[in-house]
């Protein structure tokens, strides 16, 4: 088996192989005037099978067509078991149709990766696990919940808050786990990026909040969520996210937010983050799930 990199985490692919002392091969990713990508392997392929590491982060149509035009010239090698680990699969919030007329993006994502040749997905802490449904392959889901607990079983007066009525598996995985509260935030989504925090469920009056989510994109849900708490009465407002896709202002908001401290982890590049910023690089644990799971 060898690795392939694609361009969004070379880090993260690097260190994958490393752990699971597998070569890593590099391409060459470039781009015509008009944007269109070219990619060619830069080593020999004489392998059965081949796992490309590639998240579906920003510029996510990019890396998403880098995954694919990777795929196509790893099949024309004659490698017959592709294997796509993707720590950040991007477009994965878009699952259902939300207004009339839409696409179910997560839907036709999920196809042009089959068709591309690709044989089993390995990703972290998707967005929602009926997403697999989209799928005729194998898919496996590694999830934060346990490297999330770790830290969060050191505090006292814990109480767990999803920001939103779609968090709640995931946030009470972790409030059962700690055997603590769980709050929860009405959000209410009022387009595409703008979301106000409307109320919480729960009493987190004299407690520390930990926020979790899976993505952090404008900022929003969460800095309006910490704000709602601390006007609520917690003592403090901690969050744990999986996917810092941190757009436009988002650094800034957070900077400038009532969030004391947030914990991200690395399937997204970041570099120069804030000191309220902490990175858990998460290779090791999801090494060893791969092991466990991906099919040679
Ligand atoms: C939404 O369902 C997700 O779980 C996140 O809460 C959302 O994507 C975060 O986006 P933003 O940072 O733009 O509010």
């Amino acid at each position: 088996m060898k690795i392939i990199s694609g361009s969004s985490n070379l880090e993260f692919a690097y260190n994958l192989s490393r752990l699971l002392h597998i070569e890593n091969i590099f391409v060459n990713t470039q781009q015509f005037e008009d944007g269109e990508l070219r990619v060619q392997i830069v080593d020999d392929l004489n392998t059965p099978t081949v796992c490309i590491v590639q998240s579906i982060s920003n510029p996510a149509n990019d890396h998403l067509i880098e995954l694919l035009l990777i795929t196509d010239a790893v099949r024309r090698c004659g490698v017959k078991n592709i294997i796509a680990a993707i720590p950040y699969f991007g477009y994965a919030r878009q699952d259902r149709k939300t207004y009339d007329y839409g696409p179910i993006s997560a839907s036709i994502i999920a196809k042009m990766i089959e068709l591309s040749g690709i044989n089993q997905v390995i990703t972290i802490d998707l967005h929602s696990p009926q997403i697999e449904g989209f799928f005729h392959i194998p898919l496996h889901h590694f999830n934060t919940i346990d490297i999330f607990t770790s830290i969060i079983q050191s505090y006292s007066d814990v109480i767990i808050v999803s920001p939103d009525a779609g968090g709640i598996l995931r946030a009470s995985k972790i409030s059962n786990k700690l055997n603590v509260d769980l709050a929860i935030v009405n959000k209410t989504r009022k387009s595409h990026n703008y979301s106000t925090a409307d109320f919480i469920s729960g009493y987190v009056e004299g407690k520390h909040c930990f926020i979790i989510d899976d993505i952090i994109d404008t900022g929003g849900t969460i800095c309006n969520a910490a704000d709602l708490l601390i006007r609520n009465g917690a003592k403090s407002v901690t969050a744990f996210v999986t996917h810092a896709i941190l757009s436009a202002k988002s650094k800034e908001l957070i900077n400038n937010s009532k969030i004391d401290q947030i914990y991200i982890t690395n399937t997204i590049k970041h570099q120069n983050l804030s000191s309220k910023f902490t990175i858990l690089p998460i290779e090791e644990q999801f090494s060893k799930y791969c092991k466990q799971k991906i099919i040679l």
